[in-house]
């Protein structure tokens, strides 16, 4: 699906070009987003790629497109930075769930725990983390644990796909969830099969148990855009953001990328929170620093030892 730019666009990206270069100014932007900053952003990753390369980057300024758990974490591991969030309103309504008094109360009732975050969860929900996963590597970190009793905040989703693949742990579910990928329901993956009878299925480990158990692969962003580009099929039913529509496309135009379509939030598997970044929003930030991620030193400091563990395993 070709995107044609409008003038005014056209022009919004000239102004971001000669700012970033001014102002040695990089641009992440998570495979969520609109097309158009996907295009002109310096890395388009996973939540993962993107921690990575916020933490190493030598750039002044990180303008991180992505929602605000990203863009905090980007100022966490790399605290000298300027980081700036286009739209401060676009934050995670899973990272929502999880808060702090109520996971130091779970703590407190269960002392032996440890604390596995996801890294969609707010600043301060971090600090009580012992460790924190992304979707791309949440299995492997929470095999690597010596502990037998795990805390898993705050995607029940995640985590009982994580607990199917390491039974010799014990799970203490969080009761959070992605709204956009509960919504999808296993009968619409099945529906698009029956449509599609040679196609695979790939969904996000976000989406609901009962999608994830029927699907042929189940991945971060990064893995089923690696996956669905390379199956040998000539269709591939994607579970997950309908952003990442545009990366497979033009990754690997000759396929045909299905995307559901569910009854509510947004109409589909759509995050209104992911696209509250504009190019628009990008040039403003960029030309007046404004919107600058700003944290507790005290809380930078104990969010990141948990995020650095993770960054060190994988
Ligand atoms: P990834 O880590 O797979 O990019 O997922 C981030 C996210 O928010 C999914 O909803
Ligand atoms: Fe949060 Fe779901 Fe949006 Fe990802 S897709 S940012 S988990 S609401």
């Amino acid at each position: 699906m070709t995107y044609v730019l409008t003038e005014r666009e056209e022009q919004l990206i000239k102004k971001i070009n000669r700012l970033r270069k001014e102002k040695n100014a990089i641009i992440l932007a998570h495979y969520y987003q609109r097309g158009e900053i996907q295009d002109i952003a310096d890395v388009v990753g996973d939540s993962l790629e993107l921690a990575r390369k916020a933490q190493k980057t030598d750039a002044d300024i990180i303008v991180f497109a992505g929602v605000r758990f990203m863009a905090e974490t980007a100022k966490i591991l790399n605290p000298d930075k300027k980081v700036l969030h286009p739209n401060p309103e676009s934050g995670c309504p899973m990272a929502d769930m999880a808060t702090y008094q109520a996971l130091k109360k779970m703590k407190e009732e269960h002392p032996d725990a440890v604390v596995v975050a996801y890294i969609n969860t707010n600043a301060d929900v971090k600090t009580l983390a012992d460790i924190i996963v992304t979707s791309r590597n949440a299995v492997k970190v929470v095999k690597s644990l010596d502990a037998k009793k795990i805390i898993f905040v705050p995607d029940k989703f995640l985590g009982s796909f994580i607990a199917k693949q390491v039974p010799e742990k014990e799970f203490i579910f969080w009761e959070g969830f992605c709204p956009p990928h509960f919504n999808l329901t296993a009968e619409q993956l099945l529906e698009l099969k029956e449509k599609y009878p040679n196609a695979k299925i790939a969904v996000h480990p976000e989406c609901n148990t009962s999608a994830v158990e029927i699907a042929d692969f189940v991945g971060s962003t990064s893995q089923i855009i690696e996956f669905a580009t390379t199956v040998d099929a000539d269709t591939v039913i994607v579970g997950t953001e309908v952003g990442l529509k545009h990366q497979l496309e033009k990754i690997n135009p000759n396929k045909n990328y299905v995307f559901p379509e569910t009854a509510d939030y947004c109409g589909i598997v759509h995050c209104c929170d992911m696209k509250k970044n504009t190019l628009d929003k990008i040039a403003e930030v960029l030309e007046n620093e404004t919107n600058e991620v700003v944290l507790p030193e005290d809380v930078m400091e104990k969010a990141r030892l948990p995020l650095e563990r993770m960054v060190k395993i994988v």
